[in-house]
């Protein structure tokens, strides 16, 4: 069976008084029968990590530099993140991709990092509205997912999550087929390079908009196996009912 995953990205939100949240979820979601996982901001990771022991919440990071140490000021590494309790890491987002011109190249140069320090790598893809208008989602995410994931890819360190980027907190959501189509296309496309097994084993996270409203239909689609969560992940009440839409799915 495909691992299932809830996964909350906090962003740059969030000090101390956020951990009160985190503690409400892990009370409310001592054991699951999903994988459940919060990406704080770095400064709470290590908290974090502390105050959801014993809970089914896991805690991973926001993008990571390629290199395990150095001069790199600002930077975190993938090491520094499994050190301070992470067990995943958000790579290649599209406000990374665009806030921070990163390349598919440099994604998977991080996934890399991420693999060597015993992270999960969370890899997100998606296209703009311009690329999804002018027909080329398919040929935007092909070009995206091949490059940004070495060949090392796994069922067990890495998750693929779609994330068009128009609908990154806009409240719009592609239509189901739309969902369906990309996450087939995925799924295809891990086979063809790593084999059936490997497709058929590796989480494929929708993300953009998704809330308690909307969870439930999106998690009936066949290849979307959890969702990779903005808004909706900052306050127990808005991400326990998306948890349970995924437990019941
Ligand atoms: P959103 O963000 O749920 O707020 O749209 C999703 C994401 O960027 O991961």
């Amino acid at each position: 069976m495909r691992r299932k995953l809830a996964a909350g990205n906090w962003k740059m939100n969030g000090t101390g008084s956020a951990l009160e949240e985190l503690e409400t979820l892990s009370n409310t979601h001592k054991t699951a029968e999903v994988e459940i996982l919060i990406c704080p901001p770095a400064t709470l990771l290590a908290l974090a990590a502390a105050s959801t022991q014993g809970s089914a919440v896991a805690i991973g990071g926001q993008d990571c530099h390629q290199q395990v140490s150095g001069a790199h000021t600002g930077d975190i590494s993938a090491d520094m993140f499994a050190d301070a309790g992470a067990r995943a890491v958000i790579l290649g987002h599209s406000e990374r991709r665009t806030d921070h011109a990163e390349t598919s190249e440099l994604v998977a140069a991080k996934t890399t990092a991420a693999w060597a320090a015993g992270l999960t790598a969370i890899v997100c893809l998606g296209e703009t509205l311009q690329e999804r208008e002018s027909g080329e989602t398919l040929k935007v995410i092909g070009k995206q997912l091949a490059r940004s994931l070495p060949d090392g890819a796994t069922a067990a360190n890495t998750v693929i999550a779609y994330e068009p980027v128009w609908a990154i907190g806009t409240g719009k959501v592609p239509s189901l087929d739309q969902i369906a189509q990309v996450h087939g296309f995925l799924r295809a496309s891990l086979a063809e390079r790593f084999g059936t097994g490997m497709a058929e084993a590796t989480a494929l996270l929708y993300g953009g908009s998704v809330k308690a409203s909307n969870a439930k239909d999106i998690f009936a689609l066949e290849d979307v196996d959890g969702a990779l969560v903005g808004g909706a992940s900052l306050k127990a009440a808005d991400f326990s009912p998306i948890i349970r839409a995924l437990e019941a799915s």
